[in-house]
């Protein structure tokens, strides 16, 4: 991404001429998602990560991940103006109590959303982000999730689908999902066609239905 866009003149509005040049905002509309912690990073963070990703430095970038704070934390309150935004010192989880043995992040208390689906469609996006200069999209999962899925009437959450096996967010890779998937119904009829006298064509009728058992469109992003 920084390669083919960034760096060259395709983006030549973006104020970036060479790899010192990025910053923090030219990231967040990708890292929003895959790294949502960068919005507290400085800029120098931003020119180390683009240099990792440019150079294909995997060992550096493989250590870059969602970490549990940041949905235990940051995306465990989504309606700020109703329940507040997101205490100092508190893990939200499904209950509210004592966080044992930490002397920071001390308290649990239970978040209004981490077993909705709203929780996941933050990140498993509807579409473009048109709040940025430049918007891209990539996940728009929960968009077909809200509107084919539910209407059709389903009434899973994502959590329940995917959290089956816990923290391992099971998909694709994932043999016992992936058989759930897709249900194949095949039917066939032999036969043969008779144009004219002593000539007979064999041709086959084949009906395949495809279901999809996913709680959206596969395949996404
Ligand atoms: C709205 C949140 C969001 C934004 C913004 C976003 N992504 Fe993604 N991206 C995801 C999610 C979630 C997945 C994985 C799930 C899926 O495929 O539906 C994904 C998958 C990917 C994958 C495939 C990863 C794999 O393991 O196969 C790549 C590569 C990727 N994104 C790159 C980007 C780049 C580059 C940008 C910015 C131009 C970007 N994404 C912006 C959420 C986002
Ligand atoms: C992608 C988001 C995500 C990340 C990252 C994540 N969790 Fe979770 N976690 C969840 C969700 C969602 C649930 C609730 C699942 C449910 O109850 O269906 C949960 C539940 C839990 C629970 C049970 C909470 C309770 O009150 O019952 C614990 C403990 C937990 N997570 C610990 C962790 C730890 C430790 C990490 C980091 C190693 C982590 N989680 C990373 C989303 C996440
Ligand atoms: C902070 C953003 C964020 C949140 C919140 C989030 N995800 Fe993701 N999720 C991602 C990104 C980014 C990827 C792609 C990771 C990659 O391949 O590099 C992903 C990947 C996945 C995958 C694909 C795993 C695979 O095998 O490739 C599944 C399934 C998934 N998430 C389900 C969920 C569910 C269910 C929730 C809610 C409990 C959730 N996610 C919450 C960002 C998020
Ligand atoms: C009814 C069960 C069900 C529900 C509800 C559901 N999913 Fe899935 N999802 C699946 C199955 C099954 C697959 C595996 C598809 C495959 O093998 O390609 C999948 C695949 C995925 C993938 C991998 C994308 C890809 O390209 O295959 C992601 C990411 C994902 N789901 C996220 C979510 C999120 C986020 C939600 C909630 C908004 C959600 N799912 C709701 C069953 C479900």
């Amino acid at each position: 991404m920084i390669k083919n866009y960034l760096l060259s003149d395709q983006w030549k509005y973006a104020g970036v001429k060479k790899i010192e040049d990025i910053k923090i905002e030219h990231l967040m509309p990708c890292l929003e998602c895959h790294l949502p912690q960068t919005k507290f990073a400085t800029d120098d963070v931003a020119v180390e990560i683009a240099k990792a990703a440019v150079n294909g430095d995997l060992n550096t970038l493989s250590k870059l991940s969602i970490n549990c704070l940041v949905c235990h934390h940051d995306k465990a309150i989504i309606h700020q103006w109703v329940d507040g935004p997101p205490e100092d010192n508190v893990i939200y989880g499904n209950k509210s109590g004592k966080h044992e043995g930490v002397s920071y992040y001390s308290m649990i208390k239970k978040s209004p959303v981490l077993q909705e689906s709203i929780f996941c469609g933050q990140c498993h996006g509807l579409g473009p982000g048109f709040h940025y200069p430049n918007p891209v999209h990539c996940a728009m999962l929960y968009g077909s999730y809200l509107n084919a899925y539910i209407p059709s009437g389903g009434t899973k959450t994502c959590q329940d689908c995917h959290m089956e096996k816990g923290h391992f967010m099971s998909a694709y890779s994932d043999s016992d999902m992936a058989k759930k998937a897709v249900r194949v119904d095949v039917e066939t009829l032999a036969y043969y066609f008779h144009p004219k006298a002593f000539e007979w064509t064999p041709l086959a009728v084949v009906t395949v239905r495809m279901t999809c058992n996913a709680g959206h469109r596969i395949p996404d992003g």
